[in-house]
């Protein structure tokens, strides 16, 4: 069987540069050798939106940020949640052989009640869902971050301990957890988040991207001062876009003195710009004709069913459900 990547993916608003460095460009590299399966986890989103409107856009937005970033539909599946029932189905079945401790120490849940938040019981059995996401598909290795670390794990433990209950039937996943690109400097030199409040964002229109760039903080300097390109945080997000000798070039020009933060930040921004382009005009163009985006969670639903409906023929019979 072809090696199989898959990760879910939950609405989180305009994706940023960090996002892109840290999760989708090492997620789309990866289609090459891996037969790659990502789709939106609007299932899990339904824990926490309840606005019917915002919850059809996002779905369709994270679709297109993907498509818009380089995810070629030929290649690999990208798909709606809720458009392949079978997960549920799957998530019923493993619910009954899934402990309540189990579910006690996931921390989605746990700081959902530390934080006074309403718990639905969908929120707490999240890692269910989830783990049925990934035994659904035989995914051997899942792309996520440090957070859904735990989640996967479960989905480890569920695949043995029904493999140990009815024999050989689900393929027991990998953890593939991303690195943390503390990096990527934001505007204000901390790690890049939404948390911070420091995000570029990847589709900005370019004008409003160039106004965030030359928002960038940097040491009070004069023009004519020689600079350390090192400590700086401009220097530090081009770095991440310029090809070496571009580099070499600019870090020359900081050392010499009479290059002003202004003129670097402006170095960046046509970087930056020239890289994000033909993604941008993608996305607005996705955009302006959802139902392009449609076809393609369509088209990508229907191959992912095809898979996830195999899976569970192999489950309900193992299980004393099939006939
Ligand atoms: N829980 C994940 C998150 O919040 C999203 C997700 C849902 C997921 N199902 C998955 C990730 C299956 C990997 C595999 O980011």
């Amino acid at each position: 069987m072809a090696h199989r990547v898959l990760t879910g993916i939950k609405p989180t608003g305009m994706p940023h540069i960090g996002n892109l460095l840290g999760m989708y460009r090492p997620a789309l590299a990866m289609q090459d050798e891996s037969e790659c399966y990502f789709f939106v986890a609007s299932y899990h989103a339904l824990t926490t939106v309840r606005d019917p409107v915002l919850l059809r856009e996002q779905t369709l937005d994270v679709a297109a940020n993907w498509l818009a970033l380089g995810l070629d539909p030929s290649q690999s599946v990208i798909w709606a949640q809720h458009d392949v029932p079978e997960v549920t189905e799957l998530a019923w079945i493993l619910a009954c052989i899934t402990s309540k401790g189990m579910m006690d120490k996931a921390h989605a849940f746990k700081d959902a009640v530390n934080k006074g938040r309403e718990v639905n019981i969908g929120l707490y059995t999240y890692p269910i869902l989830m783990a049925a996401d990934i035994l659904a598909f035989d995914s051997h290795v899942v792309p996520v971050g440090k957070d859904q670390k735990q989640h996967v794990e479960m989905a480890r433990d569920m695949a043995q301990r029904f493999n140990h209950l009815f024999g050989e039937t689900l393929v027991v996943p990998a953890p593939k957890i991303r690195d943390e690109v503390a990096t990527v400097p934001g505007l204000d030199g901390q790690k890049m988040s939404k948390s911070y409040d420091n995000t570029i964002e990847i589709f900005l229109p370019p004008k409003k991207l160039r106004k965030k760039i030359m928002g960038i903080v940097t040491d009070s300097k004069g023009v004519d001062e020689p600079k350390d390109p090192e400590t700086c945080n401009v220097f530090g997000l081009f770095k991440l876009f310029a090809s070496p000798a571009e580099q070499a070039e600019l870090a020359a020009r900081y050392r010499a003195g009479g290059l002003g933060y202004g003129h670097a930040k402006q170095a960046l921004f046509e970087v930056v710009d020239a890289q994000l382009q033909d993604a941008r005009a993608k996305y607005e163009h996705l955009k302006a004709n959802p139902e392009q985006i449609e076809a393609v969670l369509s088209e990508g639903a229907a191959k992912a069913r095809i898979t996830a409906r195999s899976t569970l023929d192999r489950v309900r019979s193992a299980s004393g459900l099939g006939r």
